[in-house]
């Protein structure tokens, strides 16, 4: 099981802090890895890690926050949503939440080109075929016609706040998939690890309603520079 405390490498750890740049994820060698969330899945979640396609290789600390809030709080009433993540990764939060509540539609995990395989190799690992599907999207480009038909209304983006080129793309596509579904909920984690990273919130908080989420665990995750959001749209 992963614990959420582990600092291996404050320099290069993706869950260390600094205010100058953005630190690459430590080289691990590929991994699978098994997540129960301390009970909170029925079954235990298995995530192979491998860096050698790109930073989202691996799971990052946002994702755990993430997983875990929607765990503990919205098993239900996710149930008959139409979910889309954002920048999935390996698929961390998509597929914990598929494992964890009894789904009506179909879920999104979407990334870039170099994490498709292993989307896809998550999705098998824990035989979730025909309910999780795998999908590019690239921030800051139209959304594809499958994705604009589906018109998701709960959008996951975790851990998504690490590259400052890519804040007006990423800003770009929220935007875009507010204005497809006006009643659609992003649920954004991060964590800060350089001043603009405030930024990137500060120009939400321009376009969206940013609350930020109540969670029994936040005075944990918020020592460790971890924020959890819902941005809507306003009204
Ligand atoms: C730090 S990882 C987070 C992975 C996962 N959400 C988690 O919490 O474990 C960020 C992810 O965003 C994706 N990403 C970065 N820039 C992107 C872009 N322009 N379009 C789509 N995805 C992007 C990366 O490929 C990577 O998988």
């Amino acid at each position: 099981m992963v614990d959420l405390d582990r600092t291996p490498s404050p320099e290069f750890s993706p869950w260390a802090m600094g205010e100058d740049f953005a630190p690459l994820p430590e080289y691990k060698v590929a991994t699978d890895t098994v997540l129960d969330f301390g009970g909170l899945l029925p079954a235990p979640l298995k995530l192979h890690e491998d860096l050698s396609s790109g930073c989202g290789g691996q799971l990052w600390p946002a994702g755990m926050v993430l997983a875990k809030h929607l765990l503990r709080y919205h098993q239900k009433d996710l149930q008959e949503a139409r979910i889309l993540e954002l920048g999935a990764g390996g698929g961390l939060v998509g597929l914990s939440v598929a494992l964890g509540s009894k789904l009506q539609n179909p879920l999104y995990i979407t990334d870039q080109e170099e994490m498709f395989a292993l989307m896809g190799h998550n999705i098998e690992l824990n035989n979730l075929q025909g309910r999780v599907e795998a999908r590019l999207l690239n921030w800051g480009e139209p959304l594809s016609q499958e994705i604009v038909d589906f018109k998701p209304d709960v959008i996951l983006a975790a851990d998504c706040v690490y590259f400052e080129p890519a804040f007006p793309l990423l800003l770009a596509t929220l935007t875009e998939l507010l204005t497809l579904c006006p009643s659609t909920t992003i649920y954004f984690c991060f964590k800060k690890r350089r001043r603009a990273d405030m930024q990137f919130l500060k120009k939400a908080q321009k376009t969206f309603h940013v609350v930020e989420v109540e969670d029994e665990d936040r005075p944990i995750f918020s020592r460790q520079g971890l924020f959890l959001y819902t941005f809507t749209k306003k009204q």
